[in-house]
């Protein structure tokens, strides 16, 4: 599966903005999170207070190289290395994408049109199943 020419398009054309309010986007994700899933906060107990950092690095990164996701093979191999030890799961992701896609919302208003989330929901999940491939392996090792 490949990401379709539009969510190319958009995802760049949104990258600036969402980079420019990464940390604030991140921080509301988490706050999303963690009142809806409780639960999951535990997987949470070792990061440090930098986390909401690391993944809007993450995010911005990603955004920016879109149409060159080679370049973040060495960073998503990190992620998968770091989710592993948290125990992360393949359920946990389309929890933490609906979080991810209503903090984008809330901190972009209009920004954030039908057209622009779909986007980055696609991108989302593209990049999710890339995680889940690899760390589905790791956990056999
Ligand atoms: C596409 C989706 C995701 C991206 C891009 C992402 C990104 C990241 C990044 C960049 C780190 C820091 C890695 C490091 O520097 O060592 C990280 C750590 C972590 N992520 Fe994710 N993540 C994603 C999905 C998830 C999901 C679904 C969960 C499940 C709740 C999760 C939970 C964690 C936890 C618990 C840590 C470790 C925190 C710590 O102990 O320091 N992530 N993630």
């Amino acid at each position: 599966m490949s990401l379709s020419e539009k969510t190319i398009e958009i995802v760049k054309a949104t990258a600036a903005p969402v980079a420019a309010n990464a940390e604030a986007i991140t921080t509301r994700m988490y706050e999303i999170l963690f009142q809806s899933h409780p639960q999951i906060k535990e997987l949470f107990k070792d990061a440090d207070s930098e986390q909401h950092k690391k993944l809007a690095g993450a995010i911005s990164a990603y955004a920016a190289n879109i149409d060159n996701l080679g370049v973040l093979s060495k960073a998503v191999e990190k992620m998968a290395q770091t989710h592993i030890r948290a125990k992360v799961q393949a359920e946990h992701y389309p929890i933490v994408g609906v979080s991810l896609l209503q903090a984008v919302k809330d901190v972009l208003g209009d920004a954030a049109t039908d057209e622009v989330l779909e986007a980055w929901k696609e991108a989302y999940f593209f990049l999710a199943d890339i995680l889940i491939a690899r760390e589905k392996e790791l956990y056999k090792l």
